[in-house]
Order: structure tokens, then C-alpha cells, then sequence
């Protein structure tokens, strides 16, 4: 049984990642910076007989990720995989040339500076082998032309992808693996009712990384339990 602190998991790929995971057994804790929205999901997974602990946790806040790796550690004790899945995608995210600087800085706190945090935050309360996994987008690849929607959270995926390569880096020597995910375009409140993939699908990768995967691959970008090119 492994413990895993999810990130921005009271809804969406968070929510259904926890989900299949306490369904294989595992101790699941999920982090939002809502305690209602948190409480609801919890009750949410209980009514499938699924109990998952939450911790409150703004990774736009730095004091927040300290405060919350400090009563994680306090009352969890140890942790084994740590998803960093929160993100935003602003509607007001046209046009990077243009747009209100606001809307560049606040994907990018979020995006790009919070799971930075979180992970050098966790980092020492990590058992080794340890893992993280960065909920990414194929939206930041630097391989595909460009889609010419959302660019600062396309960017702020590029910027996600590059941080988890250079984590991988550092933290190979300690046992830590570091790969980012690409889930597909899923039906979420982000993803909006077109999306070509339930939650179910969405969470699949993800689950594969944090308990399956070999514990060795590390700088990688992964979609259906593939590497695909950064
Ligand atoms: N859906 C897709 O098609 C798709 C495609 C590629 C990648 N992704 C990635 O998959 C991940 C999950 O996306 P999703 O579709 O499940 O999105 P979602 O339904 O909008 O859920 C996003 C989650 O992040 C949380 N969050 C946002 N800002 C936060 C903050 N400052 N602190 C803590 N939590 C915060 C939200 O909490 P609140 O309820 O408090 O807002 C929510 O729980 C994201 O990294 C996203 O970029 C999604």
C-alpha cells in the first residue's frame, strides 16, 4: 500500500485518479484549497466505500504548500507518490502578445510555480524510491505545431515539462523518479462537454505512474501509458 497526495483532487482528473486509487488499495490523500469542495468529494468517494483523507493546500500560496507538507507529514507520517495535478485554464487566455499580463502571471503561479513548490516541499518527506508526477498537457509540447488556443497554459505546460526534466535530473541520484503526463482532452469542467475522454480514461496514466510503472523511468513524458516526445 503506498500513500499519494494528489493536488487540486476535489474534482475532474484529481477526483477519479484518487478514486481508482483507493479502489487498488492505497492510502489516498487529496489537497484543494477549498475545505467544502474537499469535504463533498470525500463524501463523494465514501458513498463507493472509498476513503481518502484531505488536506487543505492553495498551491498559489506559498505559506499554504508549507503549512500543508508540515501537517502531512505530521499526521500521514510518510509519503510515497506525490501528483501534482492542480492547474488552472483561464477563459480570458487569447492571446499571450496581448492579453492582460494578470492572466499570463496567474496561470503561470499556478501552472508552473505551484507544482514547483509542492514538489520541493514534499521532496523531504518523499520515501525513496519515490515519485512525482506532474499532470501535464500535450498542449506544452515543443514537438507539435503550435494549437493557437489557451497559449499561456500551453506555455505553462512547456514550462512544467522543462521543470520536470530538470527535477528528474537532480533527483535521480535520491531515488526519485519525476515524469510528467499527458491525460488527453477529458470531459471536466477545464475540458469542457466536447472532450473526446471520460474522466475514467483521463486518470488512467496517472494511476499506471503512481503504482505501476517501473520505478526507474524517470524524465519522461507519458499518454496512454506510452512515452511520447516532449
Ligand atoms: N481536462 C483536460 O482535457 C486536460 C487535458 C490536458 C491536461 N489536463 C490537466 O489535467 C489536470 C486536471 O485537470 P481537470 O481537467 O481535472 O481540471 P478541473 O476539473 O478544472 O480541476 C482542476 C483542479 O485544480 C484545482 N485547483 C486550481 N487552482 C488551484 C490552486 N491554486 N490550489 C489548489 N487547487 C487548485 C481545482 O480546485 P477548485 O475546485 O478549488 O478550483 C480543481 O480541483 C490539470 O493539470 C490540467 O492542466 C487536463
Amino acid at each position: 500500500m503506498k500513500t499519494i497526495f494528489i493536488t487540486g483532487a476535489n474534482k475532474g482528473i484529481g477526483l477519479e485518479t484518487a478514486r481508482q486509487l483507493g479502489v487498488l488499495g492505497h492510502r489516498v490523500v487529496i489537497g484543494g484549497r477549498s475545505k467544502e469542495r474537499l469535504e463533498t468529494a470525500r463524501k463523494h468517494l465514501l458513498q463507493e466505500n472509498i476513503n481518502v483523507d484531505y488536506i487543505e493546500i492553495d498551491v498559489n500560496d506559498h505559506r499554504s504548500i508549507m503549512e500543508a507538507s508540515e501537517v502531512f507529514l505530521s499526521i500521514f507520517g510518510e509519503l510515497d507518490v506525490l501528483i501534482n495535478n492542480a492547474a488552472v485554464l483561464l477563459d480570458k487566455d487569447k492571446k499571450i502578445s496581448t492579453d492582460p499580463f494578470e492572466v499570463i502571471d496567474q496561470t503561470f503561479r499556478t501552472n508552473v510555480h505551484g507544482p514547483l513548490l509542492v514538489a520541493r516541499a514534499f521532496i523531504p518527506i518523499l520515501n525513496r524510491p519515490g515519485r512525482i508526477i506532474n499532470i501535464s498537457s500535450q498542449g506544452g509540447s515543443m514537438t507539435d505545431a503550435v494549437g493557437g488556443w489557451s497559449p499561456a497554459y500551453c506555455a505553462s505546460k512547456t514550462a512544467l515539462n522543462g521543470i520536470t526534466r530538470q527535477l528528474a535530473h537532480e533527483l535521480s541520484s535520491k531515488e526519485i523518479s519525476v515524469n510528467a503526463v499527458h491525460p488527453g482532452w477529458v470531459r471536466t469542467d477545464m475540458g469542457g462537454p466536447s472532450a473526446a475522454r471520460n474522466v475514467e480514461k483521463g486518470a488512467e496514466t496517472p494511476v499506471w505512474l503512481a503504482v505501476v510503472a517501473d520505478e526507474a523511468k524517470t524524465g519522461c513524458f507519458f499518454m496512454d501509458k506510452k512515452e511520447i516526445p516532449w
